[in-house]
């Protein structure tokens, strides 16, 4: 036991080290040199800012910052941290959603992975009823790619329809603009409830000086064209001016100084310690991701004074326990748990415990953690006479339709139809994360090479020529590989399928935040349509 809890300790710490390592890569695109070229625009580079503009001392809780690495566009492999930092800051006391471009990629230019974290931020802004602070600078779009980030929905036309959506809904869309903001970029200026310019440094225009001059043969500057005082003092495009970005700073402050407070829609009871330390974490998952575990001694680890108030703890041992439901309070807030167990197949007596827990939390406004470490539902005649379909589309139905805030924690297998039934992306949890130990694909590389060999292999057969043991090895490896890759978390965190990838340590944290910041939202009525029974 002590030898495989060190071997656990010793993997997953490693596997955390490439994480830090790729979290640091993403802070400093250009190294030195960038950072040099920003001190001589006047500039900081744009974690800086946020410091300054977040309340003194207080958690950025950054996203996605892994977005970007290994996308491979034409020229392009890395935009790091998808050339957009965002995150949820306190602004006065207020949970703010910020948006920063990070001018060192490309000019803060919006490739496909860039609009995806503007949109998912804004998602999650719109969906939590949050503030946005939009650091802008940017050249727009990213040219070489502008059939893949311009004309569609969640293109770049989305950031400024959910900018207006989000105003009218209340929701106070302000806008600092410290470079230059050209053409479709030009709109975050104009879009914004109130915009900051800064002198010699913010531009703002629906064409550039050469694109003026090629249009209308005029000649000017680019201050007078769309400069901070043009658009303050002649166009009225924007609202402040200022001289420095830290003047700039304070003034975004001051625009949200006189927000209404926000209030949590619960009620919270005392934060208790867990009594077993989220350090325990490192020791308990298995190295192998393929082993089971024990998820109950997972969730004392992140529950107030590490209490689990079970939810039918004996229900047909064996088959319901692969899912373990019940209660738990995460610093004060009570989470209605949904976890899978041992190596997480989900039978159909888990598949209905489940969808009966979440249709409980629902009714009782509780929000609901769904523990993510299930390779699938149960195949075979027995479960697909038992209904194993129809129960699974239930509780895929009650994912969907629970309004309760949902959070999705992946720590193992995360495949094929219990990505759906435990809460995946496409179930909309107000928040997805993954840790070293995650893995997201349709099936694990083992089970996809034995389908597909089996295909490839009746082709060969078919053809005359059967596959030698060589070819066959050599198949199933190629397929191992390109799933293992495409599963692991750098893969899905470059690729946006989560919020953050997180240290098995800073679990407890992320959650209790974030559930706090789900519920500045009333929770509304549950509705679920037709269940199949
Ligand atoms: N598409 C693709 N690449 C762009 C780009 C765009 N819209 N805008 C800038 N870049 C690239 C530059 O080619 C340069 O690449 P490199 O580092 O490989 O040489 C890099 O981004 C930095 O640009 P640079 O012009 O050196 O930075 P700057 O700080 O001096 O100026 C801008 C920034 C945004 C003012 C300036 O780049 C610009 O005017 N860009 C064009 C903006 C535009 O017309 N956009 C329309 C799109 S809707």
């Amino acid at each position: 036991m002590l030898e495989n809890s060190e071997t656990n300790r010793t993997f997953w710490k490693n596997e955390e080290k490439k994480l830090d390592d790729l979290l640091e890569k993403a802070i400093s695109p250009g190294g030195e040199k960038a950072v040099a070229r920003l001190v001589k625009q006047g500039k900081r580079p744009v974690r800086e800012l946020i410091n300054n503009l977040i309340d003194s001392g207080s958690l950025f809780l950054e996203l996605s910052r892994i977005a970007g690495f290994g996308v491979n566009y034409p020229g392009v492999d890395d935009v790091p941290c998808g050339g957009l930092v965002t995150g949820i800051g306190k602004i006065h006391g207020n949970w703010t959603m910020i948006f920063a471009n990070d001018s060192r990629v490309k000019a803060g230019t919006y490739f496909p992975i860039t609009l995806k974290k503007h949109m998912r931020a804004q998602a999650i802004a719109t969906q939590c009823g949050l503030n946005c602070v939009y650091i802008a600078d940017s050249g727009g779009a990213f040219l070489p790619m502008q059939a893949d980030v311009f004309p569609d929905d969640q293109h770049f036309g989305s950031m400024f329809y959910n900018m207006a959506r989000m105003s009218a809904a209340g929701l106070k869309q302000v806008t600092l603009s410290t470079g230059g903001n050209t053409a479709g970029g030009a709109y975050i200026v104009f879009m914004a409830n109130e915009s900051v310019m800064i002198d010699k440094m913010s531009y703002s225009f629906l064409g550039g000086p050469p694109l003026v001059k090629m249009a209308t043969g005029e000649t000017i500057s680019a201050e007078n064209l769309g400069g901070a005082k043009t658009h303050t003092t002649i166009s009225g495009g924007a609202d402040h001016f200022c001289t420095s970005q830290d003047e700039a700073i304070e003034t975004v402050r001051n625009i949200l100084s006189n927000e209404q407070p926000q209030k949590i829609h619960m009620q919270r009871s005392a934060e208790l310690q867990p009594k077993v330390s989220s350090d325990s974490i490192y020791d308990l998952l298995p190295a192998a991701v393929n082993k089971g575990i024990d998820v109950r001694s997972f969730i004392e680890t992140i529950a107030d004074g590490s209490k689990f108030t079970e939810f039918k703890k004996n229900y047909a041992p064996g088959r319901g326990d692969n899912i373990v439901t019940g209660k738990i309070r995460i610093k004060g807030l009570p989470v209605g748990i949904i976890a899978s167990n041992g190596v997480g197949i989900i039978f159909f007596e888990a598949a209905r415990k489940a969808t009966e827990w979440i249709v409980r939390c629902s009714y009782d406004k509780i929000p609901l953690l769904f523990i993510q470490n299930s390779p699938g539902y149960m195949v075979g005649s027995e479960s697909e006479h038992m209904g194993i379909g129809k129960y699974g589309s239930n509780m895929v139905r009650a994912a969907s339709c629970a309004q309760v805030p949902k959070i999705q924690l992946v720590i193992g297998p995360d495949n094929g139809a219990a990505n759906y039934g435990m809460c995946g992306r496409a179930y909309k949890p107000n928040f997805l994360f993954n840790t070293m130990r995650g893995r997201t694909s349709v099936m694990s590389g083992r089970s996809a090479a034995g389908v597909l060999l089996s295909i490839e292999q009746r082709k060969s057969e078919a053809r005359g020529k059967p596959m030698s043991k060589e070819e066959i090895d050599l198949f199933r490896q190629k397929m191992v590989d390109k799933y293992d890759g495409e599963a692991h978390p750098f893969y899905c965190g470059a690729r946006l399928l989560n919020d953050r990838v997180l240290k098995f340590h800073e679990i407890r944290e992320w959650l209790a935040t974030t559930f706090e910041i789900c519920l500045l939202q009333p929770i509304p009525e549950p509705n679920f349509g037709n269940f199949r029974f």
